[in-house]
């Protein structure tokens, strides 16, 4: 019996388990590096299924040219990538990957969180210059996080995720989101749903876990920045046009927060170079999901989502269901 025949748009050499799911059940091509958009369109043609990553769009353009395709599995929570209705327009089931990385993700958000305020990059390119005298009193003074306000706008598991972390801190957490948490999960998170205003005005440290969407595009604006106290600190982790970097260049320039912390930009690969050249901003390249385990979680889990979908079953993470007859 012939397999059904797979894209897999990156080499998964990392994932040997993922790779190992994939050629025991479909024909499957590995491009073997970053896929350029002219290869992807050239080479999903002819398949069944699609697996990749949040770097490559699933839109009109390559649906239009993949007749066959039943499947696209990106291997990401965010799916801002793929375009859901095109996808049940041509009866393509999608899928995405959640659950896997949150504590991952909401790891690294501490990371970013602690890093910026206790300005561990400076300290770090400081000493490796070889010009730190020694010990003074003075030196890179940073702002406290215990006994902080922390306001995390977005309250799904990340958000959660990284409230719960703040308890070790002893911080008093607030959150905003369209949807306001059940009661027993604000209890146990020790968590005050607020509305924007006092959201941002509040904040000791604002982290972002919204899904990129149309009302959540610069969310973090220059009047949203010109709320914040002069010492907060701002931490992203979700999808870079959640903020609006220009703004966010101008707020840190007029010394209207204190710094920020991010790890996804608007327009991935590039960053406004007016945040490239300051001190108060430290820079990661999106990959707060980046441990092994968590990465090899969500490649095996794009993988048994199109193995479901080819053995007759409905993929437990299907976004768009309803191309199968499922509510
Ligand atoms: C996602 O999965 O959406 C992240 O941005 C990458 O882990």
């Amino acid at each position: 019996m012939t397999k059904p025949k797979i894209l897999v748009t990156r080499p998964l050499v990392l994932f040997p388990s993922a790779r190992a799911i994939f050629d025991a059940h479909f024909d499957a091509e590995y491009f073997p590096g970053r896929i350029p958009r002219d290869e992807l369109l050239k080479r999903v043609a002819d398949k069944d299924g699609l697996v990749c990553l949040l770097t490559e769009k699933v839109d009109e353009e390559l649906l239009g040219i993949a007749k066959r395709l039943r499947m696209a599995s990106t291997i990401s929570v965010g799916f801002d990538n793929i375009d859901v209705p095109a996808c049940s327009r041509h009866k393509v089931v999608a899928t995405n990957t959640p659950g896997v990385l949150d504590d991952t993700t909401a790891d690294f958000a501490w990371t970013l969180l602690m890093a910026i305020a206790r300005r561990v990059l400076e300290g770090d390119v400081w000493m490796r210059s070889g010009t730190w005298p020694g010990w003074d009193l003075d030196q890179l003074c940073g702002g406290d996080v215990w006994g902080k306000t922390l306001a995390v706008m977005g309250f799904g598991r990340i958000g959660r995720g990284v409230a719960r972390r703040a308890q070790g801190f002893h911080m008093r957490v607030i959150y905003n989101d369209a949807v306001r948490a059940p009661a027993d999960v604000e209890k146990e998170l020790n968590a005050e749903f607020v509305d924007r205003e006092r959201f941002f005005r509040e904040a000791d440290f604002v982290s972002v876990h919204v899904p990129l969407m149309p009302e959540t595009r610069h969310l973090i604006s220059s009047e949203n920045l010109g709320r914040m106290k002069p010492t907060a600190y701002l931490v992203n982790t979700s999808r870079g046009p959640v903020v609006d970097e220009a703004a966010l260049a101008e707020a840190l320039e007029q010394k209207k927060i204190a710094g920020a912390a991010l790890d996804v930009y608007e327009n991935e690969p590039k960053c406004n170079p007016a945040l490239l050249k300051r001190t108060d901003v430290i820079l990661t390249p999106h990959i707060a999901s980046a441990s092994v385990e968590t990465r090899t979680k969500m490649a095996v889990m794009a993988a048994e989502n199109v193995v479901a979908l080819f053995d007759g079953r409905v993929p437990p993470n299907a976004l768009n269901p309803g191309v199968l007859g499922v509510a």
